[in-house]
């Protein structure tokens, strides 16, 4: 197998390559940023808020009989109302958590060959099943990953392709997406609290069992449906 993770520098996308090499398994990291150095482990320089980089991003991997592509890179700041946002705020957003997502898994369905099996993992999130205000442009952009993930899985099936798709949920996770809601402007921000009180009252998953418990259930069939919580 050869897994390829977006947005490997810190956080959940971190603890999954690190997990995976643990296993002895490749891994491909792809983001703006690499804190990884491991004799089984690649890195594609791209950021992922410019289409055009994600466009001419090369996807020459080895060959193999198995690929698992991991959008897990994401981005939520600013958190705001819309009334009070600059205007590029939500093409930022879209293209970071939905956008590249979807480029990224067009140039792999291209990439694998015929008789290659490639699973998919976006990371989503509750807020893209579960409306809070000042996250809209984040909601909106899970919640358009959820719906692509769906309709692509439909399209592979009809293709007769080979290909699992899934859009996780995976839990409130200990990494600094979570300090930066924290450290959010309570007057910009009414949820703020429940937040705080989650750290207060150590209810944050780990982000390395997080990323041991994906492995898992991605290994074992895990996964019921293409929208999925863990
Ligand atoms: N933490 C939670 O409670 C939680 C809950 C539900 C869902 N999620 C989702 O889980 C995923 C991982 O989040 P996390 O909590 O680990 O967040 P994090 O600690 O903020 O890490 C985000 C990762 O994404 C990368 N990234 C951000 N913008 C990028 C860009 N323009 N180009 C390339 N890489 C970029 C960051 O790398 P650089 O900044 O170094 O480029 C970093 O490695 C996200 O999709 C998030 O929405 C998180």
């Amino acid at each position: 197998m050869f897994v390829i993770i977006t947005g490997v520098s810190r956080g959940l996308g971190n603890a999954l390559a690190n997990e995976y090499l643990k296993k002895g398994i490749l891994v491909a990291g792809i983001g703006r940023n690499n804190t990884i150095s491991h004799a089984n482990y690649s890195f594609k320089k791209c950021d992922l808020s410019s289409w055009n980089e994600v466009e001419n991003l090369e996807i020459n991997f080895p060959l193999s009989t198995e690929y698992l592509l991991i959008n897990n890179a994401g981005l939520i700041e600013p958190i705001n109302r819309i009334s009070d946002q600059d205007s590029d705020s939500s093409a930022r957003i879209f293209q970071v958590n939905t956008i590249a997502p979807i480029q990224l898994i067009r140039k792999m369905s291209q990439f694998c060959p015929e008789d290659s099996k490639l699973t998919i993992l976006n990371i989503s999130s509750g807020a893209g099943r579960r409306a809070l205000p000042s996250w809209a442009n984040y909601c909106a952009s899970k919640a358009a990953l959820d719906m692509f993930s769906s309709a692509f899985q439909l399209e592979e099936i009809e293709k007769g392709k080979n290909t699992e798709i899934y859009s996780l949920a995976p839990g409130v996770i200990d990494t600094e997406m979570q300090s930066l809601i924290r450290a959010s402007d309570t007057e910009k921000f009414s949820s703020k609290d429940n937040f705080l009180n989650l750290k207060k009252e150590n209810q944050l998953l780990r982000p390395n069992d997080v990323a041991q418990k994906i492995m898992y259930n991605l290994k074992f069939n895990g996964f019921k449906d293409v929208i999925c919580r863990l």
